[in-house]
């Protein structure tokens, strides 16, 4: 049998792909990485211990706050403070970004975004959830608290952005921009392996993921595409999971096209630009897929607030164009 490549090792190997000093990105991944591994063991445990259910407060998204939500939070946190290489953090669970405050963090030269735990109102039904990160250079002096503006940059200036998918394994894919790759934890050893190398994602698939609930308040040009999935000559597969990270990861392996449209009730849709429209936008384009907002490149839209919400569609090229076809 072929030597597995740890992700430790992996990343050891790529260092020159990254454009800054190599050992900051090695550090802000390992961080990333213990944090999920903490977080994943948490939720093995969920329904055994008193970690299921609310934590009885609501977000800043006027969404009520699961205990797993507030405790991926914080175990994201802890990890890039102590790191030393991040500014600050902004996350979907806090109201504000976060500035932290030690000497090292002050000259720390990156930011991170994050949904620190997505799906969450799959937690209790154990069904997959995730986690989504994205990290930038800060804008602003370092030295300095980090302020808005290091939070508030376009997605194509990522520079690293990926998701830890909590499944039947536990997986971790990223990107640094130059292509993708997938990790599958062994959970015995609490070691990542490089099980998916240069993922690509199929230039055209046959799974449409909506919540179709919601196509009556949906714009005609979404409800005409859908119906086309919909045709009984050729009918694609729906499957939609309600955990963002899980319908995407299954799309990007087997080629498909995820929806969060505008509708009459929210006039942006739902999804979160910077925690998770931005990073899985730049993965799938990375895979060779693509993501609009129907008018516009994802990674194009220029934030104006933390908590920006945009209509969303993300997925197998061919699809994708399809559907701004119907636009
Ligand atoms: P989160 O759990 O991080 O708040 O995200 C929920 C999101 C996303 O994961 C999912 O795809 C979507 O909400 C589902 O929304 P609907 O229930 O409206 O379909
Ligand atoms: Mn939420
Ligand atoms: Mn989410
Ligand atoms: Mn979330």
């Amino acid at each position: 049998m072929a030597k597995l490549t740890t992700l430790e090792e992996f990343i050891v190997d790529r260092q020159q792909e990254f454009p800054y000093a190599s050992g900051e990105l090695s550090g802000l991944l390992s961080s990333i990485v213990l944090a999920s591994k903490v977080v994943n063991r948490e939720i093995n445990k969920a329904g055994l211990v008193d970690i299921t259910g609310s934590a009885g407060e609501e977000n800043v998204q006027g969404e009520e706050q699961q205990k797993l939500d507030v405790y991926a939070n914080e175990k994201f946190q802890a990890a890039l403070e102590s790191l030393g290489e991040v500014c600050g953090v902004a996350s979907e669970e806090d109201d504000d970004f976060v500035a932290f405050k030690s000497k090292e963090a002050l000259n720390g030269k990156y930011v991170v975004l994050t949904d620190p735990l997505d799906g969450s109102s799959n937690i209790d039904v154990n069904v997959s959830i995730g986690t989504i990160f994205s990290i930038y250079r800060r804008q602003s002096e370092p030295g300095k608290p980090a302020e808005l503006r290091d939070f508030l940059q376009k997605g194509t200036e990522q520079i690293a952005a990926g998701y830890v998918i909590y499944g039947s394994s536990t997986m971790l894919v990223y990107s640094t921009g130059h292509g993708v790759n997938g990790f599958t934890l062994d959970p015995s050893l609490g070691t990542y392996y490089l099980s998916h190398p240069d993922l690509k994602t199929p230039s055209n698939g046959k799974i449409y993921s909506i919540n179709e609930g919601n196509i009556q308040l949906c714009e005609k040009g979404v409800q005409d595409y859908v119906e086309k999935c919909q045709d009984e000559k050729k009918p694609h597969k729906a499957r939609y999971i309600g955990s963002l990270v899980a319908d995407f990861h299954r799309n990007l392996l087997k080629g498909g096209i995820y929806l969060y449209p505008a509708t009459t009730k929210a006039k942006n849709g739902k999804l979160r630009l910077l925690y998770e429209c931005n990073p899985l936008a730049f993965i799938a384009e990375q895979a060779g897929g693509r993501a609009t907002d129907g008018h516009q490149r994802i990674m194009e839209i220029e934030p104006k607030e933390l908590h920006q919400r945009t209509p969303y569609f993300i997925g197998s090229e061919q699809m994708v164009k399809d559907l701004e076809a119907c636009l």
